[in-house]
């Protein structure tokens, strides 16, 4: 025994005199910052419900739907949102990530190991959990991870939402998208209607007391819009309505533009006005409505759509939107002294359509590689991914005149439904008709999405199944669809 044991051994009575007095100093810490921290609180939030750290959890579901260096963007989005929900006191355990992880390691990635999601930006990769990585990318797990499912998982960390009734669940999505679908790294695509199946089956588990979902993907409008109801709990936003595209930012030849070393786009537009207003206020006095707001407005470019730009959309239940951001996304101490809202001035962004955003990267790439073999290869695959998507955009056009006669072919397959109606009556017919396309026509691939809405229609109008394969025999029958059969990447459907 050491020689403070023996003191104590022979003076009992030290011991305890130092318990006593240690005791008092803490609570004497705790009665001061107590009085401190109510010091410097403001009045405007006196009301605030506490929050019961005991009884309600934070879970944050992230998920890029794509791979490629050309599509550094979405996983740029994707980490960035991970260190921001960090940052804002949700744990490890409670944030779900699905990544590819294929961009810091990238031979093309010229800060090997660093990711970024703005031009001064710093690294958002480090400490990004590899939950949900290349193969293991699939609908399929993201389903079971929302749902809470572990037996319906294949691959992964195992790690799912294993909410409570009384937590809060937040989901970011952010890749390509088209009419009713939103991309994955491994087919099939994510299906509107089977994304809400499983948001009604968490609601029907009772496992959650209210959600927040934001999506940036082309045509995002069009997974909720006429399917999905305000009585799941669950307030939804989408970077663009139904029929349009949604956008890349901080891109090569763009204001602002990425370091010059760069050349790939760095973030998405409305994946990064929703991040770089969430780091810039106080959340815990911010609404998700103002939020909601000022994302809008940035991502329509003021409303001026002169660079792009497009409409942010809502769904859902409104009523959420009353709620403040913190409590889905958590809140860092040091933005204490940040307003709640306020538009940062001067902030047009140079945007590009997401789908040419990969031509962009190839060309740069081909711009900056040395006169060689890779050069010639980079401008075979420019030209052979040209090719595919004129060889998409023909067949299809020839298969709508085949279906509905020259004159009326191309209105058929682009009518758009009244707003607030579901692209398609019947989902099933939807994914049975991508894949007769398919294999006669090759695989429509992250450009090819665009095209979901003429299927849509092709349904909408009663068409059945063999008359479609009929068509796609006579559009597509002599193409060679060599690296674009099915076999290859696997049904979108
Ligand atoms: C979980 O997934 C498995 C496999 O898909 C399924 O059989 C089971 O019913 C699911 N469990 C629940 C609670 O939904
Ligand atoms: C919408 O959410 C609010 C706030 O949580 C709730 O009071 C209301 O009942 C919800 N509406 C529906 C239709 O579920």
């Amino acid at each position: 025994m050491g020689k403070q044991g023996s003191v104590f051994h022979n003076h009992p009575s030290l011991l305890f005199l130092l318990l006593l007095l240690f005791e008092v100093t803490a609570v004497g810490r705790a009665a001061r910052l107590n009085h401190w921290e109510s010091a410097i609180r403001l009045p405007s939030q006196k009301d605030e419900p506490r929050e019961d750290q005991e009884l309600e959890t934070k879970w944050a579901v992230l998920v890029a739907g794509s791979s490629g260096f050309g599509n550094y963007r979405h996983q740029a989005d994707v980490c960035h949102a991970y260190q921001l929900l960090r940052k804002g006191g949700l744990k490890e355990e409670n944030i779900i990530v699905f990544m590819y992880d294929d961009i810091a390691m990238n031979e093309l990635n010229p800060r090997p190991g660093i990711i970024i999601n703005h031009p001064q930006g710093e690294d958002v990769y480090a400490g990004v959990p590899k939950d949900y990585t290349s193969e293991h990318i699939t609908a399929a797990n993201l389903y079971a991870v929302i749902l809470g499912n572990r037996s319906a998982l294949s691959g992964g960390s195992g790690k799912v939402v294993d909410s409570k009734s009384n937590d809060r669940i937040f989901i970011f999505y952010s890749d390509h998208g088209g009419p009713g679908v939103l991309g994955m790294p491994n087919t099939p695509w994510l299906y509107a209607m089977d994304f809400l199946n499983v948001l009604k089956e968490k609601h029907a588990a009772g496992s959650y007391r209210e959600m927040v979902i934001y999506v940036e993907a082309c045509e995002s409008g069009s997974i909720f819009e006429g399917i999905m109801p305000n009585d799941l709990n669950i307030y939804v936003t989408t970077a663009s309505n139904a029929q349009e595209s949604s956008w890349g930012t901080y891109c090569p030849d763009m204001d602002p533009p990425p370091p010059p070393e760069f050349i790939t786009c760095l973030g998405d537009l409305y994946s990064v006005a929703w991040m770089e207003d969430s780091e810039t206020h106080n959340l815990k006095r911010e609404t998700i409505e103002q939020q909601y707001e000022t994302v809008r407005k940035r991502t329509s470019d003021f409303d001026a759509h002169a660079n792009g730009g497009s409409h942010v959309m809502e769904y859902g239940n409104t009523s959420i939107k009353a709620e403040k951001l913190n409590l889905y996304q958590g809140y860092d101490p040091a933005t204490v002294n940040f307003p709640p809202n306020e538009l940062s001035h001067d902030m047009h962004m140079g945007a590009i359509n997401q789908r040419d955003a990969d031509i962009l990267f190839l060309w740069h790439m081909y711009k900056n590689s040395e006169d060689g073999s890779m050069k010639k290869e980079i401008l075979t695959q420019i030209t052979q991914t040209m090719r595919h998507r004129n060889h998409l955009d023909g067949s299809i056009d020839l298969i709508g005149k085949l279906l509905y006669g020259p004159a009326k072919g191309s209105a058929v397959l682009n009518a758009i439904g009244e707003p607030g109606l579901p692209l398609v009556d019947d989902w099933q017919c939807l994914k049975s008709m991508v894949r007769v396309f398919e294999t006669h026509c090759g695989s429509l691939t992250q450009y090819g999405m665009k095209h979901m809405r003429a299927f849509a229609n092709i349904c909408n109008s009663g068409v059945s199944h063999s008359i479609l394969e009929e068509a796609c025999v006579a559009a597509c029958g002599c193409h060679d669809l060599r690296q674009w059969h099915p076999s290859n990447q696997g049904y979108s459907a």
